[in-house]
């Protein structure tokens, strides 16, 4: 199974699934190319495992456009699976029509609580002792498709968004790895 994996920033998600790749953990599967946004931390860590990343950048362009170019440098290397891995762009229709029932987004809570941004900080906020992370397939609507698999996390009293977040981080790696092997086999 060919990957593509979309991100825009730290890429610890990536990472965690292109080394559970070499590794074997995720069978059968080979990450195609990563591609960021914008140059981006996540981007140096693909290159030094030796990964084909690229930087397609929105500028001054339609968010239509910038998809197409996404959508036409997968296409080319015969990507099967686009995975998000915070990339924090919204995609348009026809990208995920392209590929459609092939797009896997991580979150960092336990759907369909605190959609969208600062899901941790919205998850103190709310004062739940539980939240956790989600991998679903991605639709038309935010954070919204069947979900794949979920994991929880405990949120203790003296949390901080950094703690819940670290917290959460460590449980989200495992989740996408996880799914990531189910699609695969
Ligand atoms: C993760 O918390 C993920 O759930 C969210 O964005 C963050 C990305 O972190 N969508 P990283 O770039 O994978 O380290």
């Amino acid at each position: 199974m060919k990957i593509g994996i979309l991100i825009s920033g730290r890429g610890s998600n990536m990472v965690a699934l292109v080394d559970a790749i070499k590794s074997g953990e995720i069978p059968h599967s080979e990450v195609a190319v990563v591609i960021s946004d914008k140059a981006s931390a996540g981007l140096e860590k693909a290159k030094e495992r030796g990964v084909e990343t690229l930087v397609i950048q929105r500028s001054g362009r339609t968010r239509e456009e910038h998809d197409a170019e996404i959508a036409n440098a997968l296409r080319k290397r015969d990507v099967e699976l686009v995975c998000l891995a915070g990339y924090m762009r919204l995609l348009s229709k026809d990208f995920i029509h392209a590929f459609e029932n092939r797009i896997v987004n991580i979150h960092p809570s336990l759907l369909p609580a605190f959609p969208g941004l600062d899901a941790q900080r919205q998850a103190l906020e709310h004062g739940v002792k539980i939240t956790g992370c989600t991998v679903h397939y991605v639709n038309e609507h935010l954070d919204a498709g069947p979900i794949i698999l979920q994991k929880a996390v405990e949120v203790r009293d003296d949390d901080t968004v950094e703690i819940l977040s670290a917290r959460i981080l460590e449980q989200e790696h495992k989740a996408y790895v996880e799914a990531v092997r189910r699609i695969a086999s």
